[in-house]
């Protein structure tokens, strides 16, 4: 009896106590998370914008206390010059968002962290300066995604094959990179030069027509 007393850790009831406070905290505590993401991940949360984000002009400035590029959302530009209501502007993210998911673009990109490295990531792909001007920004991808094989921009060597994009889902698709483009990743995807940084080749991507004709010279 005295010997059980001194070895209280190595009772079956102590640990049979243990596993069921340990199980009780974690239940509580997953819960706890489970709910504060869902509210930090939801649109119009304060790193993921509201769906009428895409009426603003979105830019990328480097932040100087969290070391890394950051979203910064700027005056009105509405998207295709044409200023859409929340509810307007969530139809048609969603259904860009449902293309991209359709044509399994992820299959070959990266999108918010998800799919492959086989072409370029797409969280930003709104500021690749390959865009060329702001003003003509939209219309090139438009133009690009429904005809994505007659140009190769990016010089690495691979085109991206028609997936047959009509206009309505063409413009779409480009409000949902526009508005993913918006969200604060916390720097994600590293080593992104966006079309508004200062170092970047901000006067080469303005003198340059939005897309070249293939095939493009090794950039990198
Ligand atoms: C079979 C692989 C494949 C699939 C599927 C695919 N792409 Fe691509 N995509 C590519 C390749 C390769 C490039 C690079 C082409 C180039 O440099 O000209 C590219 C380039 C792009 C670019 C330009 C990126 C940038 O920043 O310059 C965008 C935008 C894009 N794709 C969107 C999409 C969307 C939206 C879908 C789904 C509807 C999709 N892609 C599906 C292979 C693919």
């Amino acid at each position: 009896m005295s010997q059980a007393q001194a070895l209280w850790w190595a009772s079956e009831s102590f640990w049979r106590k243990t596993a069921i406070w340990v199980t009780a905290v974690s239940f509580v505590v997953l819960i706890f998370l489970t709910f504060d993401t869902v509210k930090q991940i939801t649109a119009g949360s304060k790193r993921v914008p509201a769906y009428s984000v895409i009426n603003q002009r979105i830019e990328y400035k480097f932040d100087e206390k969290r070391n890394f590029q950051a979203p910064v959302i700027g005056r009105e530009e509405p998207l295709f010059g044409k200023k859409l209501t929340e509810q307007e502007a969530e139809a048609l993210v969603s259904h860009g968002k449902m293309t991209t998911q359709s044509k399994n673009c992820i299959d070959c990109h990266t999108l918010l962290g998800n799919g492959s490295y086989y072409a370029p990531d797409l969280t930003k792909a709104w500021l690749d300066p390959v865009w060329g001007s702001k003003e003509s920004r939209e219309e090139a991808m438009v133009e690009f995604l429904m005809n994505p094989q007659l140009v190769a921009h990016n010089g690495i060597g691979r085109k991206m094959p028609n997936l047959k994009i009509t206009e309505p889902e063409a413009r779409a698709v480009v409000a949902f990179l526009k508005w993913m483009a918006s969200i604060d990743t916390n720097g994600f995807p590293a080593n992104f030069k966006s079309i508004d940084q200062a170092d970047a080749p901000a006067a080469a991507a303005s003198a340059a027509p939005a897309v070249q004709p293939a095939p493009a010279p090794a950039q990198q």
